[in-house]
């Protein structure tokens, strides 16, 4: 029997993920600003609503309506799926530590087991991150968090912020070993050509092959676009 997959709704990442990101893992999307987090994981969302999926986008630094907002300039309708009850965006206060922290342990986990989500994302879990004072409990929340998903067979992709001199770690250094895979956005100086380019690699993602080739992708109108085999 083959493997159950996620398809991303991303067609280039599908295809370099074998066919989309192996269903009920933990994947962590992490670039710096304006890499296309946020716009990846709408996507994602959208791509699970358009199969008739239900979805919870937990966000941590833009409100609803700014979320609904980004998803609509890419022609992705979220707020009729909100509507009709597919959709849950849920915001929390990264500036109210002790409300949150109560909130991610009692009301999240009982919410999203009664929704039934089977795509959830978090944006992001650096900011997450920040509502805790040791790296200890930073990772004992990023475990909670992501084995409370897992039971309930969701797919969980997270957003992180990178470290500023090291592109490829996030901004904790935990996530990265806790998820099941890891995707990279980048920026690339072309300065011959006097552009800023977009590179996606796919660094880890258990339970599949996946390629290694650093791929150009761009942002526009109808969301993101991974051009497979083409130069940079
Ligand atoms: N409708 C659009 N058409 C073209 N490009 C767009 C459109 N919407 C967004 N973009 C591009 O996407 C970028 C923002 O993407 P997004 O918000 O997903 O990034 P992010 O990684 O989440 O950023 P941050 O870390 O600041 O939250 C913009 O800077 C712009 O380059
Ligand atoms: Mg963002």
């Amino acid at each position: 029997m083959g493997m159950e997959r996620v398809r991303t709704g991303i067609d280039g990442l599908d295809e370099m993920l074998y066919g989309g990101i192996p269903k009920g893992s933990t994947v962590v999307v992490m670039g710096s600003f304006g890499t296309g987090k946020t716009t990846l994981g709408l996507q994602f969302l959208n791509q699970g609503l358009a199969e008739g999926e239900k979805g919870v986008f937990i966000t941590l630094e833009e409100d609803r309506d700014s979320i609904l907002a980004d998803a609509e300039a890419h022609g992705w309708d979220l707020r009729g799926k909100m509507n009709a009850k597919q959709l849950e965006i849920v915001k929390l206060e990264p500036n109210d530590a002790k409300v949150t922290i109560q909130r991610i342990k009692s009301e999240l986990p009982e919410f999203i087991k009664k929704f039934g989500a089977s795509r959830i994302v978090v944006d992001s879990i650096s900011l997450l991150n920040l509502l805790f004072d040791t790296d200890h409990d930073r990772r004992a929340n990023l475990f909670n968090l992501s084995q409370m998903i897992k039971r309930t067979g969701a797919t969980l992709l997270m957003t992180a912020e990178v470290k500023d001199d090291n592109p490829f770690a996030s901004r904790d250094g935990l996530v990265e070993y806790v998820a099941d895979g890891v995707i990279s956005l980048r920026y690339l100086e072309l300065l011959e050509r006097n552009e800023l380019m977009l590179s996606m690699r796919i660094i880890k993602m258990r339970r599949t092959e996946h390629s290694r080739k650093i791929t150009p992708y761009s942002i526009s109108g109808k969301g993101i676009e991974v051009h497979v085999g083409s130069e940079f």
